[in-house]
């Protein structure tokens, strides 16, 4: 550990992370080094962003060209790179809707939400603005995502939210038709629920709201800030059910680290927008939309959807043996290459800890969930080093 960075951030950044005692300085595909030369394997990938690896080569030429000629020029004029983007993300998602760029997983939701309010002022009443979101839900960190979260211990420390939500249990469905009235404009809600603690939806569940919205004109909204481009084995999660949302969500993984969302709604709701009703200084910038084209390319090249599928059977079979030989492990959970795993009887603080020590990064939710979210370029090989170190973490 470098420790005058640690003093140093100690003294001028906010202290709201809780960081491991550990300074990158170097990534290449599924590997990190740290200051003191260490190699690591990445099972985290910068929290569901580097999915196609650290330092890829195609996302960073891309980036670099389009910045060399033109980086930004604000959303007063147009650029084809962003309109190459939203041409490209409509057709891989809403292939009759159009698309909306901001920087993060919080902003693209606080877009999705203000669309769906004006969708129910305009189509419906001035009352129709209420979403139902679920309990354990992660929705993003500005006032109005985390108020659609339903995590109310996140909610308490900045009360007053902003009103407009509804948090009923997620997977079930009666919940959801007991909570509806005549103010709620849409449902919204993860594919998987990933900060909640790594829990799918389950298919019945995810097909009974969608008709339930068909028949009573509701928005299904799908944040798929951590499910999307290509983490669970297709390019949106949803796409295993084949589900017809209204709105999806998408960041983390769209511009392999350089920071982009997008929010992407069919055309007759994306209408409800009309000038002036939001905005974003840098959003979809030429820069930028160039790292994401690239990205969405690699991915398609390199058939990442597939081999993330094929990863994550590999991991979850592996991971499945392992609770089969000792009672630590209470579930295993997720889909491609996002799981999570249950256990009792041991810290997954400690245990992040300890495999870190070992060389290999991977992360917990609260102190019995420890979760893998890799780079999809990830080999059985890296796969079969983590299971060998956590045996042996679960034997010692
Ligand atoms: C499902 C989901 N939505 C939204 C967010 C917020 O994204 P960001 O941190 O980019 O604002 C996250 C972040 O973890 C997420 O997992």
């Amino acid at each position: 550990m470098n420790e005058q960075v640690f003093k140093r951030e100690k003294k001028y950044h906010i202290s709201t992370y809780n960081r491991q005692p550990v300074e990158f300085v170097r990534g290449e595909d599924v590997y990190l080094w740290d200051s003191a030369n260490n190699k690591y394997i990445d099972f985290v990938a910068g929290l569901g962003v580097i999915n196609i690896g650290h330092v890829n080569k195609k996302v960073n030429d891309a980036f670099c060209s389009q910045a060399n000629i033109l980086g930004h020029v604000s959303n007063l004029f147009y650029t084809k790179k962003q309109v190459d983007l939203a041409q490209r993300l409509v057709e891989l998602s809403i292939p009759d809707g159009k698309c909306f760029f901001g920087n993060s997983g919080a902003e693209a939701n606080e877009g999705a939400i203000k669309l769906a309010r004006r969708y129910g002022k305009i189509n419906f009443s001035p009352e129709r603005v209420e979403i139902i979101t679920a309990l354990r839900s992660f929705h993003g960190r500005t006032m109005k995502a985390l108020a659609a979260t339903g995590q109310p211990d996140k909610h308490l420390p900045f009360q007053p939210l902003p009103g407009g939500f509804k948090h009923v249990p997620y997977n079930d469905f009666g919940a959801i038709k007991k909570a509806t009235d005549e103010k709620t404009v849409g449902i919204m809600l993860e594919v998987i629920q990933g900060e909640g603690g790594v829990y799918p939806a389950d298919e019945d569940y995810l097909l009974s709201v969608q008709k339930y919205c068909a028949n009573n004109r509701l928005l299904l909204i799908l944040d798929e800030v951590q499910t999307g481009i290509g983490r669970t084995g297709k390019l949106f999660a949803f796409q295993h059910f084949g589900l017809d949302p209204d709105i999806v969500t998408t960041a983390k993984g769209l511009g392999n680290g350089f920071p982009i969302g997008a929010f992407i709604a069919k055309s007759d709701v994306a209408e409800s927008f009309t000038y002036g009703d939001h905005g974003s200084t840098f959003g979809g910038g030429p820069a930028v939309s160039a790292a994401a084209l690239a990205t969405l390319d690699f991915i398609e090249e390199n058939d990442i959807c597939d081999r993330s599928k094929k990863m994550g059977d590999y991991l979850f079979g592996l991971l499945t043996e392992l609770k089969d030989k000792n009672d630590y492990i209470v579930e295993i959970r997720g889909r491609g290459l996002m799981i999570g795993v249950e256990i009792k009887d041991l810290s997954a603080k400690e245990i992040v800890t300890n495999m870190l020590n070992k060389g290999l990064v991977i992360n917990n939710i609260g102190d019995n969930v420890i979760r893998f979210l890799p780079p999809l370029t990830i080999s059985k090989s890296h796969i079969d080093q983590l299971i060998e170190a956590l045996n042996d973490e679960m034997s010692e």
